[in-house]
């Protein structure tokens, strides 16, 4: 039986740290505050602004989530942007995607100022991790950071693995690709186009799949003569509407040595990576 990779055990650890910074800044009267934009009446972004907003709350933030109607103008959502910019006492801010179809020619990730930019998709942040800065210099993008944070908790190295990412996205599989290489894995990044993919993550110390097709990843992509580790980013409904992964957990749990469940595998340590990049950036405007 594989190792499951729960993220309770370290959501409820880094949440008492998360507790103990936030009671540090209120002692000198901050409270961390982010704003959340989220426009039209995207389902999946309604329920993830509002789980990442009650986690923050939980440990002491404030969270304020400005919900634009779906025909929101450029020039509107512009300014609200510009407003939290401006507005001292908010910390962090982010756009929650995806975006109505009149706003996406926007490039979304430059909009918010770096500084509160929690969601770690602004160039600047983005060359720090280029450039393999230190961490506490810039915000990681939150569902990279929560893979490693993950991979770190279960004290599974990345140092010399091979990493197979499935997925280029600019929020997982791009960022991920560049923080494994920082923490020196080799890693190949796969996509749709990708030839002999089962070839691939067959030859994969780690496997990681962002792709968001349910149970897109079954048995025939796995090499049970090594003991792979695969961590699940998908969140995808069936055609039942249950939730899973884009794993086959049923078929692909019994021949690896690690796996994600969905859900409580990736899902809680991106709200987590969110919350601490909040309190970073509070603690950096004091
Ligand atoms: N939509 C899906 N994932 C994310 C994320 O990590 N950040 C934002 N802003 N939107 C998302």
């Amino acid at each position: 039986m594989a190792i499951q990779l729960l993220a309770k055990p370290l959501v409820e650890k880094t949440k008492k740290q998360l507790e103990a910074k936030c009671k540090v800044l209120k002692e000198k009267d901050i409270i961390p505050k982010m704003q959340v934009i989220y426009i039209g009446d995207n389902k999946a972004s309604r329920l993830y602004t509002r789980k990442k907003k009650k986690f923050c709350e939980n440990f002491g933030a404030i969270v304020d989530i400005i919900h634009l109607p779906s025909e929101t103008t450029e020039k509107e959502f512009l300014e609200t942007i510009n407003n939290i910019n401006l507005d001292k006492t908010t910390h962090g801010c982010f756009i929650q995607l995806p975006v109505p179809t009149q706003l996406e020619h926007l490039d979304i990730g430059e909009l918010i100022s770096p500084q509160k930019d929690v969601d770690g998709f602004h160039a600047e942040n983005l060359r720090h991790l280029m450039r393999n800065s230190n961490e506490e210099l810039y915000f990681v993008p939150c569902t990279p950071g929560g893979i490693m944070a993950l991979l770190s908790h279960y004290q599974i190295p990345v140092e010399g693995k091979n990493v197979v990412i499935v997925g280029r996205s600019m929020i997982v599989g791009k960022p991920l690709s560049l923080l494994m290489t920082n923490h020196n894995a080799t890693v190949t990044v796969c996509h749709s186009k990708t030839n002999n993919l089962r070839e691939i993550t067959r030859s994969a110390d780690i496997i990681v799949s962002a792709v968001g097709k349910p149970r897109y990843l079954d048995a025939s992509y796995i090499n049970n003569e090594k003991d792979q580790v695969v961590i699940d980013v998908g969140i995808n409904h069936d055609q039942d509407g249950i939730l899973c992964g884009d794993i086959n957990f049923n078929e692909v749990e019994p021949l690896v040595y690690a796996i994600t469940p969905v859900p409580g595998g990736v899902g809680p340590l991106t709200v987590l990576y969110l919350a601490q990049n909040l309190l970073q950036a509070a603690e950096k405007n004091i």
